[in-house]
This record gives structure tokens, sequence and C-alpha cells, in this order.
């Protein structure tokens, strides 16, 4: 009872945001991510103003920092996984990103992170 008072809080508060923060987002971010351009995690870095923070279902990355990743932080109980695919469904090529201390990469541009938690 105590776990679920504290989950009808926390999306009070979501709700209570002004409109233009959530926008398109309907949910709150769940993990983060620092995309890089560079195969290794070098190179340009894309995580300004929110652009690595990941929401449950299909993110689809749309700018340039598509070679390689880390993750920041993921909820716990989420599974983030990455995909050659916008659409998050390209199966013959996908990793599951579980580690914080690891630089992912999939030898093909990373067009979409999935979240499922
Ligand atoms: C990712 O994790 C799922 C289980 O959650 C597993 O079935 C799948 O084989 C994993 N994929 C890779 C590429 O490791």
């Amino acid at each position: 009872m105590y776990a679920l008072t504290i989950i009808v809080a926390t999306l009070g508060l979501a709700m209570a945001a002004p409109a233009e923060v959530l926008n398109a987002r309907q949910a709150v971010s769940v993990a983060s991510v620092d995309r890089s351009a560079g195969s290794v995690c070098t190179g340009t870095i894309c995580n300004i103003a929110g652009s690595g923070d990941l929401y449950p279902g299909c993110n689809a990355i749309t700018d340039q920092c598509t070679a390689s990743l880390r993750l920041n932080y993921a909820n716990a109980g989420c599974k983030v996984t990455i995909w050659t695919n916008s659409a998050c469904n390209s199966v013959n090529q996908f990793a599951n990103v579980t580690s914080l201390s690891e630089c992912y990469a999939l030898g093909h541009p990373i067009k979409g992170i999935s979240v499922t938690c």
C-alpha cells in the first residue's frame, strides 16, 4: 500500500508539470545515455537539453550521434536495448545495454533505443 501511494504521488507531480515541459512526451524519463558520433564513445557527444533522456517504448535517434553510447542510468527494472533501425525491431542487429561502465556500439548506426520497464 505504501509503495502504491508513492507511485500515485509521483504521477501526480508529473501531471502537475507545465504542459510545455511534457509536450509530446507524456511519460517521464526512465533511463539516460550519452550517445557519441565516434565508434568508441569518442567524438561529439549528444546529451544536450535532455537529448540523452529515454522514455518507455522505442526512442528514435535523429541526430548525428549514432555510433556508440554509454548508459548513465536506467531505473530499476528497466531494460535498455539498442537497434539499427528507428522502429526498434532490427532483431538481426541489436544489443542489450546493461553495464554502466561499457561503451556500446553495433557496427552500424544506432537508430533506435528501446526501454522496457
Ligand atoms: C537481450 O536480452 C534478451 C532477454 O531479455 C535476450 O533474449 C536476447 O538474446 C538478448 N540479446 C542480445 C543481443 O544479447
